[in-house]
């Protein structure tokens, strides 16, 4: 389908022109360390991929495990989360963590454990899921959205209503379940976030272009919508 062929550019592009990034394994293969994916993915939803960075190398030294992490001091934990802001997500990681031990110290491997957990919600569990546990997860987050968004000329926004954001999580299934998703939902953050940006996209250098209705329009920009009203 044009999918699979969409998703075949994508992933070969990534291969070739992804940035390194201390939470990325050099072979893109390798099943990663669902903790690990866990901290990097929360500390990535809301602050910019720069300040992550440092944030996160230090974070991973000092608790390298989630039990570490479970028999660190709160106070510990909020030193370390200096820079990223919304310091809600470190108090709520630090209360997975110990109930994480609790229950044995292994991550759960299933949506809905995963989204049972403080802080944890449909993104983040897709990205567990998908990028350490190797599922055909989705995720969905702003990046996935706006390219959503351009590729269907969507004028609607997932929080406008509930078929609204059906309608973005069914694409991001298609997409999670046209090739391996651990590969195409990084390949769709990274496609996000340097060549289909918010302002001034790339869009001659995207590989999925063909499929995009909104590059074909020339209208890139004119989507996602700026705020549902
Ligand atoms: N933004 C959030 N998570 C990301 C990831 N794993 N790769 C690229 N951009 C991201």
């Amino acid at each position: 389908t044009k999918l699979t062929t969409a998703n075949k550019a994508l992933c070969a592009w990534f291969k070739k022109k992804r940035a390194e990034f201390p939470w990325r394994p050099l072979d893109l293969f390798s099943k990663r360390d669902p903790y690990a994916v866990w901290i990097s993915e929360t500390m990535l939803q809301q602050t910019q991929v720069s300040a992550v960075q440092t944030a996160y190398k230090k974070w991973m030294q000092d608790f390298p495990t989630v039990q570490a992490l479970a028999r660190a001091s709160e106070d510990d934990v909020l030193l370390h989360w200096q820079g990223l802001g919304y310091y809600s997500r470190a108090r709520n990681i630090h209360k997975t963590a110990k109930q994480v031990v609790q229950n044995g110290g292994k991550f759960p491997s299933n949506r809905q454990d995963l989204e049972a957990l403080p802080g944890i919600g449909a993104y983040t569990a897709g990205a567990i899921l998908s990028l350490a546990f190797h599922q055909n997860e989705a995720i969905l987050d702003g990046n996935l959205v706006r390219v959503f968004s351009r590729l269907s000329e969507w004028d609607f926004l997932p929080t406008k209503d509930k078929a609204a954001k059906d309608s973005y999580w069914e694409e991001a299934y298609n997409w999670a379940n046209a090739g391996d998703a651990f590969l195409t939902n990084e390949a769709l953050m990274e496609l996000g976030r340097t060549v289909c940006k918010k302002t001034n996209p790339l869009c001659e250098s995207c590989p999925i272009q063909k499929i995009c209705k909104a590059f074909q329009n020339g209208r890139a920009t004119a989507f996602p919508p700026q705020k549902q009203t």
